[in-house]
């Protein structure tokens, strides 16, 4: 079992602020985490990060930056001041643009004088990038690139990579057990709910079983009859793990 529990990180895919609010009023008190993507970062801002946070909620800004190291530096200083207490960056920026982008969070930390560091994450291989013909991974396989950019990533000093629940168990052996594990694609076993356009899914307990440390769900939360419900459903299945 990790040290720490795992916790429950609300996707809010959402096109207005208006929307994204409503559904957080929902999921006060019960969902810790929110994660605003680049569909409502794009429409809002970084004031949407600020309104979440006077809710009450820790923020995942997931923007997953990818450039020359200098603008990274200067996107993830920005990620920081706006409150955001999670963020992330493309691993395959090299092991320059992740090392300035540690460097980036921990200065924004001093200067913001935060006591807690916002957790800094890399994505490793975008699913929709998985499939072994596609140029960016020159014949090779998904699984050990995935490994490669996780090793590369806890290197620079990261604190952990996002990843499916079924990398998870591998990453945790080749990095340790301190090297958090994000992990989208979670789904409620149930026959007539969609799995939408995630290749593959897992249950919330097989993920917690397999070593992630955050789940990420939305469209399970966000678009139940009862989304409060549905939040409080996934917790308890995580805590049987
Ligand atoms: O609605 P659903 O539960 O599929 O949402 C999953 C969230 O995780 C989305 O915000 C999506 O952008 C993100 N994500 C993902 N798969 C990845 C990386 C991120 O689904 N490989």
């Amino acid at each position: 079992m990790p040290e720490r529990a795992p916790q429950l990180v609300v996707a809010l895919d959402f096109q207005t602020g208006p929307e994204a609010l409503d559904m957080a009023a929902k999921l006060k008190g019960i969902a810790p985490w929110l994660k605003v993507g680049l569909e409502l970062f794009v429409a809002e801002g970084p004031g949407i990060v600020r309104q979440l946070k006077a809710l009450g909620f820790l923020v995942f800004v997931d923007l997953k930056f990818l450039d020359i190291p200098n603008t990274v530096r200067g996107a993830v200083r920005s990620a920081v001041k706006s409150g955001a207490d999670m963020l992330n960056i493309h691993a395959i920026g090299g092991l320059d643009m992740a090392r300035v982008a540690v460097a980036a969070r921990n200065e924004a930390v001093a200067e913001m004088g935060l006591t807690t560091k916002p957790l800094l994450f890399a994505v490793t291989v975008l699913t929709s990038m998985m499939d072994p013909g596609i140029p960016v991974l020159h014949g090779r396989e998904p699984a050990s690139m995935v490994l490669e950019l996780a090793s590369a990533t806890r290197a620079a000093g990261l604190d952990g990579v996002v990843c499916s629940g079924q990398e998870a168990a591998r990453i945790k052996a080749a990095c340790g057990p301190d090297f958090l594990c994000l992990t989208p694609g979670i789904r409620i076993p149930n026959p007539s709910a969609p799995q939408d356009d995630q290749r593959r899914v897992m249950t919330p307990e097989a993920a917690v079983a397999a070593g992630s440390d955050f789940l990420v769900v939305g469209r399970p939360i966000t678009r139940a009859p009862d989304p409060a419900q549905s939040a409080r459903d996934i917790l308890r299945r995580m805590a049987q793990a």
